[in-house]
């Protein structure tokens, strides 16, 4: 199909495809989104398939303004209301009891649903002009890293789509923090710009499940579906080396002296000692510009055909465990922790 590429200045647009039933690529603060009307199912269909995303795999419903959450969720208790109040609009997702107008094929036939209310201007925009809530999952290929960049979403979804909006890059680079409401102590399912000590400084005791270190055994139950699926994946194989960054770069150097198409994907601080190809993701002490960087870097090692990745672990405090979390996905969990080689 002909994809409509549009610029920011042609919302109107954008919102028009979207209440007539199309689904359109637009940005967010995060990564590209995919919206479609919340309420219209076949529009929905045409999202999982776009993507080839599992249909059991919820999706998020994007607000702009608050009062819009009740056309998708039956509760919004105190907590909620104080996570609103705090981080919204902004790079949090809150799960909730769904209301009965909210479509089974958004929440995967779950009784809950995941809203958010972003901060980015078109998506605000574009959310407004449709006059609905718009659902939009990450605008890439099921399993590919998520788009940040408008070149990353051309490559994954042009001629698969309605339109494009073009934002140019997305500020934060990782998705939005995911929280669950639904028990009494609010679960954090996936590590985002808003970090657990920001979240529970307004909530109090907050968990951070376990899935978001750990894979989880195969047939378990999961809080999230989307952490059952390989996920943020280049084509090469990616392993995470744990190590001081000399001991990073004889790894590296050493293992490319033995295999070929080896990609090191490592900070700034290490390329004076590295001898192989590499791609930075940002200084070692700035998770800000990891978060950033993290997704392009993992795109770019399929670009320059590298067979093996070997991404420098990031600190794990703030936004770095958002970066941690994507990094042992694409990883499919494989980290080395170099002090047990040496
Ligand atoms: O930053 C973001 O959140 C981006 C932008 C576009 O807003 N969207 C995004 O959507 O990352 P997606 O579909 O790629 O990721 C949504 C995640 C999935 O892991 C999904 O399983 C989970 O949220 N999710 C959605 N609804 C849920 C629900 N009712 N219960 C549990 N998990 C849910
Ligand atoms: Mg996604």
């Amino acid at each position: 199909m002909d994809t409509l590429i549009l610029n920011e200045n042609e919302n109107d647009k954008a919102a028009r495809i979207i209440k007539e039933g199309g689904i359109v690529g637009i940005p967010t603060e995060t990564v590209y989104g995919l919206a479609a009307n919340v309420f219209n199912s076949d529009a929905i269909k045409k999202i999982f398939l776009a993507k080839g995303r599992p249909s059991d795999n919820p999706l998020i419903v994007h607000i702009s303004k608050l009062e819009d959450v009740f056309k998708v969720v039956s509760v919004f208790n105190e907590k909620a209301k104080i996570l609103a109040n705090n981080f919204w609009p902004g790079p949090l997702t809150i799960i909730l009891p769904k209301n009965k107008q909210v479509p089974n094929i958004v929440t995967a036939g779950a009784d809950s649903v995941a809203v958010r209310f972003p901060s980015h201007p078109t998506a605000k925009k574009i959310i407004e002009l449709s006059g609905v809530p718009l659902v939009a999952p990450s605008a890439n290929l099921s399993g590919k890293p998520s788009t940040t960049k408008f070149s990353h979403v051309l490559e994954d979804l042009n001629g698969k789509v309605d339109a494009l909006v073009n934002g140019g890059d997305c500020k934060f680079g990782v998705e939005s923090t995911v929280i669950s409401l639904l028990e009494d102590v609010p679960v954090i399912l996936r590590p985002g710009a808003i970090t657990p000590g920001q979240i529970e400084k307004v909530i109090g005791n907050t968990l951070v499940d376990d899935s978001v270190f750990y894979k989880m055994e195969k047939d378990k139950p999961v809080l999230s579906p989307g952490v059952k699926y390989k996920h943020y994946s280049p084509d090469a194989e990616v392993i995470v080396l744990k190590g001081e960054r000399e001991n990073y770069a004889d790894f590296v150097n050493k293992i490319a002296g033995e295999k070929e198409g080896v990609l090191a994907l490592c900070f700034d601080e290490d390329i004076s000692l590295l001898s192989t190809p590499y791609i930075s993701y940002g200084s070692k002490s700035d998770s800000f510009s990891q978060a950033h960087n993290i997704f392009d870097g993992l795109r770019k090692a399929d670009k320059v055909c590298a067979k093996t990745v070997y991404v420098h672990y990031c600190d794990t405090d703030g936004l770095g465990l958002a970066v941690y979390n994507r990094l042992i996905r694409a990883a499919g969990f494989k980290v080395i922790d170099l002090k047990n080689k040496i």
